[in-house]
């Protein structure tokens, strides 16, 4: 039964990645990118064209399979992906970027424990665990904002949680596992067309710093592939690590796929409440100082799907949240970012992807990790397995889309 589903999604999956012909990946969605450059270059969100991400998936599911069937599971590894099996395109850019000497060489961990001798706060290291962050990593909201986001799903616990955001015309991001949304398409589906963002929690919830390079790949890739088969090929742009385990090895990896990691500046420990070491009265104690407390920075709540008690003490809190004035909105609007790499939101078109004749480019710039911005943050007010973090920077522009529209202005000049 196991081999025969890994061979069948051997068999799909390779069928899918290795040579997109004309036709069976266009069925069921139009290249909008095209007529947008065509019309007048790009807008200010389109991913660049030549970006690598473009050439990094291939729209699966072309023989249309029912969304949740056995068949459409199989398209997606079950338990720990496999990093030999993972595509051809994902190896050939790890090793492209290994070759250039843009994945650093940390040390794996145990669980998140370096081996003697390793640091984690060391600017060579820097683990986000740690509170050691890095440019371009997100851990607070501007100021009077209120990031909502939530991970772990999605869940059983996830319809009730996407119904009151609905009826709040509330969006959140949901930092998903892979594995969780090949369980449960559906509910994946319903937060995508309740307008919420779709990112990126791994794909089995591991330690990342564990994880060989390959493995770690595998395991964002999936993810990546599975959201963007779900979203009519929409590529997440925001990543948040398990237990907030990241390093610049790891960080280095997520930019392959041109994804930003999103840390948090409050921690509910809510994912404590169904383990029986946490209350719902002592999250909502935290919820009532948080959110009574100074506007500046901006906040960004560590909050989970988890269970119906995590999604409570969310819905109990958010009357405070709005009475207290919080600006609440997801992640990519509190910096008026684009929701994925390749589209505005959840409605716009998506573009600059899929496109075979884009395919092939892997030049990757990761300027953007270099270790000397790294710096090891105060210590911190809490603690837990998660980790906990109090942002002293302030929130960090995404540095991305301003390239993206100087990019799109250049063209734009161009075109005229
Ligand atoms: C694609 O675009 C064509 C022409 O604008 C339109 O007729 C067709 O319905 C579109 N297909 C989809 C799936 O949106
Ligand atoms: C998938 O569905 C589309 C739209 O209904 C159809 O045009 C296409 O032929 C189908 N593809 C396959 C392989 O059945
Ligand atoms: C959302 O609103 C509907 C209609 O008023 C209501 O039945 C439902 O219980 C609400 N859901 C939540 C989670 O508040
Ligand atoms: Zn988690």
């Amino acid at each position: 039964m196991a081999f025969k589903s890994v061979l069948s999604l051997l068999l799909i999956a390779s069928a899918a990645f290795a040579r997109p012909t004309p036709g069976d990946n266009h069925a069921d969605h139009n290249h909008s990118g095209r007529s947008l450059f065509e019309a007048f270059g790009i807008k200010e969100w389109a991913h660049p064209v030549d970006h690598p991400v473009t050439a990094l998936f291939r729209r699966q599911n072309a023989n249309n399979l029912t969304i949740g069937s056995a068949e459409w599971k199989a398209q997606y590894p079950q338990g720990n992906p496999d990093p030999t099996k993972m595509p051809q395109a994902w190896k050939d850019a790890l090793a492209k970027a290994v070759a250039a000497g843009q994945i650093p060489q940390v040390p794996l961990t145990n669980a998140g424990n370096y081996p003697k001798g390793t640091d984690a706060s060391d600017p060579k290291v820097c683990n986000s665990a740690a509170e050691c962050k890095v440019d371009g990593d997100i851990w607070a909201a501007p100021d009077g904002m209120l990031g909502l986001n939530f991970d772990d799903g999605p869940t059983d616990a996830s319809p009730r949680l996407y119904d009151f955001l609905k009826n709040n015309t509330q969006k959140a991001t949901l930092f998903y596992i892979g594995g969780n949304i090949r369980d449960l398409p559906q509910h994946a589906l319903t937060a995508f067309q309740g307008g919420n963002d779709l990112a990126v929690h791994t794909y089995t919830h591991r330690w990342s710093t564990s994880l060989s390079n390959e493995e770690f790949m595998a395991e964002l890739g999936w993810t990546c592939q599975i959201i963007s088969d779900l979203t009519d090929g929409r590529v997440p742009r925001y990543w948040r690590p398990p237990y907030g385990d990241s390093d610049l090895r790891t960080r280095a990896i997520a930019k392959i796929f041109g994804m930003t990691q999103v840390d948090w500046n409050q921690d509910t420990d809510d994912w404590e409440i169904p383990e029986g070491k946490n209350t719902e009265g002592a999250v909502a104690k935290n919820f009532q100082k948080w959110l009574t407390g100074p506007k500046s920075p901006g906040l960004i709540i560590l909050e989970h799907e988890l269970a119906a008690s995590t999604v409570d003490a969310f819905i109990a809190a958010y009357p405070l949240m709005k009475s207290n004035g919080w600006d609440t909105r997801n992640i990519p609007d509190l910096f008026g970012a684009s929701y994925y790499l390749n589209a505005k939101d959840n409605t716009s078109p998506v573009v600059a992807t899929l496109d075979p004749a884009s395919g092939g480019a892997t030049t990757i710039d990761l300027s953007a990790n270099a270790a000397t911005s790294a710096s090891a943050a105060a210590a911190t007010s809490s603690t837990g397995a998660q980790g906990s973090s109090d942002n002293k920077n302030g929130a960090r522009s995404l540095s991305a889309s301003g390239a993206l529209l100087a990019f799109a202005m250049g063209l734009a000049v161009l075109a005229l």
